[in-house]
């Protein structure tokens, strides 16, 4: 028997998800300088890097309806091996269902997996202001450690970003390889 199609709540990205999470991200390059591209992207860019980093990086929609209403996902922090444990995440929910839980809802989840598949530090850039942006970070546990005044530049000003730090264990000891998300053996993803 098959199962019915999740319409509702957090599941694990798909390629068909991706023109979707474009379109919603591509509001907010037009519109805002929350995310700093000054042009916007195609689907295939989404496709691309997801399909690079899936194993090793979980991407999260939230379905509203069975529509695609937002995107959490995690991606290399840096690309020299020393970097490994630590992921940089990011999450954007549609201009039309800010504010209903759904960024709470997928960072929950998304901070879970990284946990459990041995991430040792989640670090999120924020361009400021962005009270929404920096509250939800805050509320999941990260701290600010650093800014850089007037990073960049669009839609006509100078703006600082911010960048915030999630820990997730706090020993010294040495970090074992991390986890693929295929071979994680609880329910997480
Ligand atoms: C930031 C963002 C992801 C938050 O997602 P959301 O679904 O709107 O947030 P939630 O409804 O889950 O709220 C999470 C918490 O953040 C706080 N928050 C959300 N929006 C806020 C706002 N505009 N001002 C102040 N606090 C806000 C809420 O207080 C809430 O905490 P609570 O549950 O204790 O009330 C979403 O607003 C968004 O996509 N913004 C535009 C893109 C963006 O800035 N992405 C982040 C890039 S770094």
């Amino acid at each position: 028997m098959s199962t019915p199609e999740q319409r509702e709540g957090v599941r694990l990205a798909r390629a068909e998800d991706l023109p979707a999470v474009c379109e919603i991200v591509n509001f907010y390059i037009r519109t805002s300088t929350v995310n700093f591209r000054t042009s916007p992207q195609l689907p295939e860019e989404w496709e691309q890097d997801w399909a690079a980093h899936r194993e090793r990086y979980p991407w999260y929609v939230a379905l509203v309806g069975g529509e695609v209403a937002g995107i959490a996902y995690a991606a290399p922090w840096k690309a020299r091996n020393a970097y490994d444990w630590t992921t940089e995440t990011t999450v954007y929910v549609s201009d039309r269902h800010r504010g209903r839980g759904l960024g709470s809802a997928l960072y929950e989840r998304l901070l879970k997996t990284l946990e459990a598949q041995g991430y040792r530090s989640a670090m999120a850039v924020v361009s400021l202001p962005n009270e929404g942006s920096v509250a939800l970070h805050e509320a999941f546990g990260f701290e600010s450690v650093g800014r850089i005044h007037a990073a960049g530049h669009k839609l006509g000003g100078w703006h600082d970003i911010g960048f915030w730090q999630r820990r997730f264990v706090l020993d010294e000891d040495a970090p074992g390889p991390i986890t693929p998300l295929a071979d994680l053996s609880t329910e997480a993803p």
